[in-house]
């Protein structure tokens, strides 16, 4: 068991806290916003019940363990305190990010890491030349009490064992952790996911496809195969004679990069930013975040449950 430290309790930090507490470590939980860091306890609550109702928990890990297994605190000071591993999860904004590194510099026991969830920064840079060799990439997916991916980078001057313990420790947690050798900007599954971005922008903006087209394409065609094959492996089923011939064939040029769309910019203007706004690209109707969120984990817990039982391709 160790101590853990997690700065930022909004969407992700609230729940990082909960998954290294289920992990079996001591956790303590900041936020500088106070009704942040007040919401967390009902939100990583809720989280809990859900995961106990899948019996992903078991019925000992209640509320009354949940509020000595995560102790939320206003002080960063406090929070960081001895703790064996700093987990930075503030708003994505490198001001921010190098100012809080530059507090914690001083705040951190001499031998703790520091890891960033960052999802598109390359934080090095922004931290003190003497925490770097303890500093890390540790990039979780929402909700991460579900998603088992871990992205772990470190920096040029990182010190390898501080990636090792780390790894060593999400993966004792049951995560999966993929290590890249140095700073991969994006990582592997956020850069698919902008390159498809890209592609779904293009087909709504030209008004060739509908949202429910695209969902449609990837729910009864994607979205089967995946979880099962990955994409590498479903190539070498697909075939690579053929893989070849498709990017010799193409009929269609692909996207060219864009830094927006007129098709989002316009749902944004109508107040349609998705489920925390009741609409998006769909209408969600009168039912509550949380209760969209509720629906939303209970069916990718039972979706993890079967693939867990299915097992993926042997010598995979
Ligand atoms: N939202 C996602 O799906 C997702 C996924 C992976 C990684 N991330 C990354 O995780 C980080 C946090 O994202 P989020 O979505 O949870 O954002 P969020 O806005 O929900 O939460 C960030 C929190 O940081 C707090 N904060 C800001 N400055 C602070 C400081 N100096 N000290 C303490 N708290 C401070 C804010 O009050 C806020 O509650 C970002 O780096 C983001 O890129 C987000």
């Amino acid at each position: 068991m160790a101590e853990v430290a997690v700065v930022g309790a909004g969407l992700m930090g609230h729940a990082l806290a909960l998954v290294f507490a289920l992990g079996g470590h001591q956790v303590r939980l900041t936020d500088n916003n106070p009704d942040t860091l007040g919401r967390a306890p009902e939100l990583m609550a809720t989280a809990l019940a859900t995961l106990a109702e899948a019996g992903e928990v078991d019925a000992a890990k209640n509320r009354q363990w949940l509020s000595t297994a995560v102790r939320c605190m206003p002080s960063l000071a406090e929070t960081v305190q001895n703790a064996a591993v700093v987990i930075e999860a503030v708003v994505e904004r490198p001001d921010v990010k190098k100012a809080l590194y530059g507090q914690l510099e001083t705040l951190m026991a001499p031998d703790a890491i520091l890891a960033s969830n960052t999802s598109n920064l390359d934080i090095f840079p922004l931290v003190p030349p003497g925490l770097r060799t303890r500093a890390i990439i540790a990039h979780w997916y929402t909700p991460p009490y579900l998603c088992d991916l871990v992205d772990l980078c470190p920096g040029p001057s990182t010190d390898p064992a501080a990636v090792e313990t780390v790894r060593a420790m999400v993966a004792a947690m049951g995560k999966a952790p993929v290590v890249f050798k140095q700073m991969v900007q994006g990582y592997v599954a956020n850069r698919l996911q902008a390159a498809m971005q890209l592609e779904v922008y293009r087909l709504l903006d030209e008004g060739l496809v509908t949202p429910k087209d695209i969902d449609d394409s990837v729910l009864h065609g994607l979205a089967l195969r995946i979880p099962i094959l990955g994409i590498m492996a479903k190539a070498d089923f697909t075939g690579l004679l053929l893989m070849q011939q498709g990017m010799k064939n193409r009929s269609y040029a692909p996207p060219v990069p864009r830094d927006h769309s007129e098709t989002l910019d316009r749902l944004i203007a109508e107040g349609r930013t998705g489920v925390m706004a009741g609409k998006g690209y769909f209408d969600w109707g009168d039912r509550s975040p949380e209760e969209l969120f509720r629906e939303r984990d209970r069916k990718l817990l039972a979706l993890k449950q079967a693939l867990r039982r299915i097992g993926p391709m042997e010598g995979k």
